[in-house]
C-alpha cells in the first residue's frame, strides 16, 4: 500500500510533534510512530526545560546560558547553533505556555524555575534557576500539550508503524520516502512525500542500564547508515548520574536542583572532592564519573555498585509538591521511602549526543563539508546539530527537541514550494521486504533476546563511563560476532498481527547496525572530552580532536573521518574560546 503526504515525519515525540504542528497549518503532514504518540519517550523527561525567563534568577541572560552550554559541551558544540537555541528558548517555552501547558508557578503566577547541573549566572559564579518545570512531569505535560495542537491541525497519525527503510536517492542526495511495517495488522506500507523528517529519538537501549524506553533503539540512525549516509559523534553517550539502581529508571536531576545530596558509603558528600563549587550540580559527565570512581574504589554503599541520593531532609510536603513522580518511583521500583530513606542510584545511559548530522535549519548533511541533502530533515535526540557537543546539560534536551522541531517545521514550510515530488524507484520496497522475509524464514539456533542482552551488557562494561583501548578493541570484535550470530536467529512467532518477536528482531538489527560506530568513534578519539573518557588518554586534546566524527558503513566495514572544524562563534556573540573545564 502506498500513502502519499506532502510531509512525512517519523517520531511523535516533542521534535516530531512540534514540527507537525507548524506544517499542519499549511500542508498535508503525516506522523509515523512506533508507539501511540503520547507514549513517546519525550514524556519520560522529568526535571525541566531551560530558558532564561529570569522569573526567579532576575539577572539571567542568554549569554550566560550560551556560556554554560558551550562549556558543558566541552567546547565541541557548534556555537552558532547554540546561540540560536539559547536566544530562541524563552519564546519557545512561552509559546507552550500559551498553548495551555500546565507549568508549576511562582507565587506571582509566573512559570516556576529551578536549578539544574551546569546552569549558572555570571559565567559560572553561582547556580541559576533556569529550568522551567511542571513538578517532575515536564516532558509528559509538554508532549500532551503538543499532541492536542497536532489534533487541532488534523495531523494524520500512523501509530504503531515500525519504519524499516529510508528510500533515498544517493545520486541526487534526495530523500524520497519510507517503508514501514504495520505492527497492528502486519504488512508493508510505503510512505512517499516531498519532505521527510526524522525525530526518531536516541539509542540508549544499546546499553544494559538505561533510562530510555524500550523503543529507543536508534532506528533512525540505522536507516540513515543503510542509506549510505554518515552518523556523527556517536561515541558521546551521556550517563545520567541518578538512575535507580539496577533498573536504570530516571531519578531527575531536579532532585539535586531542589537540594538533594549524593553520599558514599561513609555518608560523605563526595562531590566536594570533584567539583567543590557546584558540588552535586556539576554537569552530568563529571558527576557520573565521580560516582563511578567512588564505586570502583570501593566506596559504593556496602561496597556495591550504587550510591545514595538523599532527599529526605527536603521534607515530605516539598517532595510531594515538587518531586511526586520520583517519590513514587523510589517506593515502587526500589522499595525505599524517600521521605525517610536515601534512594539507591547508579549511572544510567540516558542521552545520545551523537546522531544524524544536520545544520541549524535541521537539514541533514552528508559529508565532511556539511553539504545539505534535499528534502531530508532531522531534529531532537536523533539529530546531531550539534548543540550539546560532547556532553549535554540537563534541560537542554527538551529545549532542543521543541526548538529545533519548531525550526524544522518552519524550514519545511519554507522549502515545500521548491520541492517537487521525487520519483519512487522501481524497487522501493525490496530492502524492507527482504529484511522481513529473512527474519521470518531464518531457522538458526540463536535467540534475539540473548544476543541483545549480551550486546547491552558488554557495551555497558567495555564502552561505558570509562573506556580503554583494550576494552574497546574487545568490544569491536564482539559487536562483529553479534552481527554474525544475528544471521542465525529464529523467531517463534510467525504471525502477522502484533508480532513482538518480529519487532524485537528488527530492533536488534538496528542496534547492531550502529553500535559499531560508538565503539569505532571511541577508539579513534584518543582523548577525554565530555561524556567520552579514555583512561589511557585522560586529557582533552584540542589540537587533534576539536572536530566532529563522521562514521559510515561501506559493505559492512566502518569508515571514519572528521568533519571540518567546530564552529567557535555565534552570529551575535564573538564566541567562547576553549578553556580548561572546572566547576
Ligand atoms: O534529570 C532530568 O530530569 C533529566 C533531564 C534532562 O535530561 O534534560
Amino acid at each position: 500500500m502506498i500513502h502519499r503526504h506532502d510531509v512525512i515525519i517519523v517520531g511523535a515525540g516533542l521534535a516530531g510533534s512540534r514540527a507537525a504542528v507548524e506544517i499542519g497549518q499549511i500542508a498535508d503532514v503525516a506522523v509515523l510512530s512506533k508507539v501511540y504518540p503520547s507514549r513517546s519517550h519525550s514524556g519520560a523527561a522529568q526535571g525541566g526545560v531551560a530558558a532564561t525567563l529570569a522569573n526567579i534568577s532576575k539577572t539571567d541572560r542568554w549569554e550566560f546560558h550560551m556560556f554554560d552550554t558551550v562549556k558543558g559541551s566541552d567546547y565541541l558544540g557548534d556555537q552558532d547553533a547554540i546561540e540560536m537555541m539559547v536566544r530562541e528558548a524563552p519564546e519557545t517555552v512561552i509559546e507552550m505556555e500559551h498553548w495551555g501547558c500546565p507549568f508549576s508557578r511562582t507565587e506571582e503566577g509566573k512559570i516556576a524555575q529551578r536549578k539544574f547541573g551546569g546552569h549558572t549566572l555570571e559565567y559560572g559564579k553561582e547556580p541559576a534557576l533556569r529550568a522551567c518545570y511542571s513538578a517532575d512531569y515536564t516532558g509528559h505535560v509538554l508532549l500532551h500539550t503538543l499532541h492536542e495542537q497536532c489534533l487541532k491541525q488534523n495531523v494524520h497519525f500512523y501509530s504503531e508503524f515500525q519504519v524499516l527503510s529510508l528510500i533515498y536517492d544517493g545520486t541526487n542526495h534526495r530523500a524520497v520516502g519510507l517503508v514501514a511495517w504495520d505492527m497492528v495488522n502486519g504488512g508493508l506500507h510505503t510512505f512517499y512525500g516531498k519532505a521527510i523528517m526524522f525525530g526518531t529519538g536516541g539509542y540508549g537501549r544499546a546499553f544494559a542500564i538505561t533510562s530510555n524506553a524500550h523503543a529507543n533503539t536508534g532506528d533512525g540512525l540505522a536507516l540513515v547508515l543503510r542509506a549510505g549516509l554518515p552518523v556523527q559523534d556517536l561515541e558521546f553517550v551521556q550517563f545520567h548520574p541518578t538512575g535507580l539502581w539496577r533498573s536504570g529508571i530516571l531519578v531527575t536531576e531536579g532532585a539535586r536542583g531542589e537540594g538533594g545530596h549524593l553520599k558514599n558509603k561513609e555518608g560523605r558528600r563526595f562531590m566536594e572532592d570533584y567539583a567543590p563549587t557546584l558540588m552535586e550540580l556539576a554537569p552530568r559527565d563529571m558527576v557520573a564519573r565521580a560516582m563511578q570512581t567512588e564505586i570502583d574504589e570501593g566506596r559504593g554503599i556496602d561496597g556495591k555498585d550504587y550510591i545514595h541520593l538523599d532527599v529526605s531532609h527536603l521534607g515530605e510536603e516539598r517532595l510531594r509538591e515538587r518531586l511526586p513522580q520520583i517519590s513514587d518511583l523510589a517506593m515502587n521500583f526500589a522499595g525505599v521511602n524517600p521521605f525517610k530513606e536515601p534512594i539507591p542510584i547508579q549511572p544510567t545511559a540516558h542521552y545520545s549526543m551523537g546522531g544524524i548530522p544536520a545544520n541549524a535549519n535541521c537539514r541533514v548533511t552528508f559529508d565532511e563539508g556539511r553539504t545539505e541533502t534535499t528534502g531530508f530533515y532531522a531534529a531532537g535526540e536523533c539529530s546531531c546539530i550539534s548543540v550539546h557537543g560532547a556532553n549535554r546539560l540537563g534541560t537542554n534536551s527538551l529545549l532542543e527537541a521543541l526548538l529545533f522541531g519548531r525550526r524544522a517545521g518552519k524550514q519545511i514550510v519554507e522549502d515545500l514550494p521548491h520541492l517537487d515530488w521525487p520519483e519512487l524507484p522501481a524497487e522501493y520496497e525490496e530492502a524492507a521486504k527482504e529484511e522481513v522475509d529473512r527474519i521470518f524464514s531464518s531457522s538458526g539456533d540463536e535467540k534475539v533476546g540473548k544476543i541483545r542482552e549480551e550486546l547491552q551488557q558488554t557495551m555497558m562494561d567495555d564502552c561505558g563511563v570509562f573506556r580503554t583501548k583494550e576494552q574497546l578493541e574487545k568490544q569491536r570484535e564482539r559487536v562483529h560476532e553479534f552481527e554474525e550470530r544475528f544471521k542465525n536467529i529464529t523467531i517463534d512467532d510467525k504471525s502477522q498481527r502484533f508480532n513482538t518477536d518480529l519487532l524485537e528482531a528488527i530492533e536488534l538489527s538496528h542496534l547492531l547496525e550502529f553500535s559499531g560506530a560508538i565503539v569505532e568513534g571511541a577508539l579513534l578519539r584518543e582523548e577525554s572530552r565530555g561524556g567520552h573518557f579514555r583512561k589511557d588518554f585522560p586529557k582533552r586534546n584540542d589540537d587533534k580532536f576539536l572536530r566532529h566524527t563522521l562514521a559510515r558503513r561501506e559493505n559492512g566495514a566502518w569508515k571514519l573521518t572528521f568533519d571540518k572544524e567546530v564552529i567557535l562563534k555565534g552570529v551575535y556573540h564573538e564566541g567562547f574560546e576553549p578553556m580548561e573545564r572546572k566547576y
